[in-house]
C-alpha cells in the first residue's frame, strides 16, 4: 500500500464527503425537501431557519467526525413540545439519507450516520399517531 492510499484511509468521513461546503450543501437540499413536503412544513412554521440550517450543519458536521462544535441545543430540549409522529420523524429521516445518497455519500457513512440518527428518535418523537 502506498503513502497516499494510506492518508486516505484515515481521512475522516467529514474530509471524505467533501468537508464543510459539502454539509451545507446536503443541509440546503434537506430543508428544501423538509419545506417542500407539506406533512412536515407546519411544524417549522415558526422556527428560525437560517440558525436551524447553522446548528443542522454544525451537528451533521460534528457526526461525521468533523472539527465542528455543535451549538444548538440537546435534541430532547429542541423539539419537546412539537408533537412530533413516528411518521413525521421517519419522513425526515428519508428526506435526509435522500440528499445524502444524491450526494454520493459512501454506504459505509450512510450506515454509521443512519444508526446515530435512529438512536436520536426517542429524544425527538413526542406524541404517539
Ligand atoms: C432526524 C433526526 C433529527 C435531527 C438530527 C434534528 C436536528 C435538529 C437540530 C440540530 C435542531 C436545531 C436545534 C437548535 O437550534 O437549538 C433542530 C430543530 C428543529 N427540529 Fe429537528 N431534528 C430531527 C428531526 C426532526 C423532526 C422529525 C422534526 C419534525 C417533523 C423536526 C423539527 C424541528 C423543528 C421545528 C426545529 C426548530 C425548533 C425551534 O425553532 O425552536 N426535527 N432539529
Amino acid at each position: 500500500m502506498t503513502e497516499v492510499d494510506t492518508a486516505q484511509d484515515e481521512q475522516s468521513p467529514y474530509a471524505r464527503v467533501g468537508g464543510g461546503a459539502a454539509v451545507r450543501v446536503v443541509v440546503d437540499q434537506f430543508y428544501e425537501r423538509v419545506l417542500g413536503d407539506p406533512t412536515l412544513a407546519p411544524y417549522f412554521a415558526e422556527s428560525d431557519l437560517a440558525n436551524l440550517k447553522r446548528h443542522q450543519v454544525q451537528l451533521i458536521s460534528h457526526l461525521l467526525g468533523g472539527p465542528v462544535a455543535y451549538e444548538g441545543r440537546e435534541l430532547r430540549d429542541a423539539h419537546a413540545g412539537l408533537a412530533i409522529t413516528p411518521e413525521a420523524y421517519a419522513r425526515v429521516v428519508e428526506h435526509l439519507v435522500g440528499v445524502l445518497v444524491e450526494a454520493g455519500v459512501p454506504d459505509d457513512i450512510l450506515a454509521s450516520l443512519g444508526g446515530t440518527l435512529e438512536a436520536a428518535q426517542p429524544d425527538i418523537v413526542s406524541q404517539q399517531s
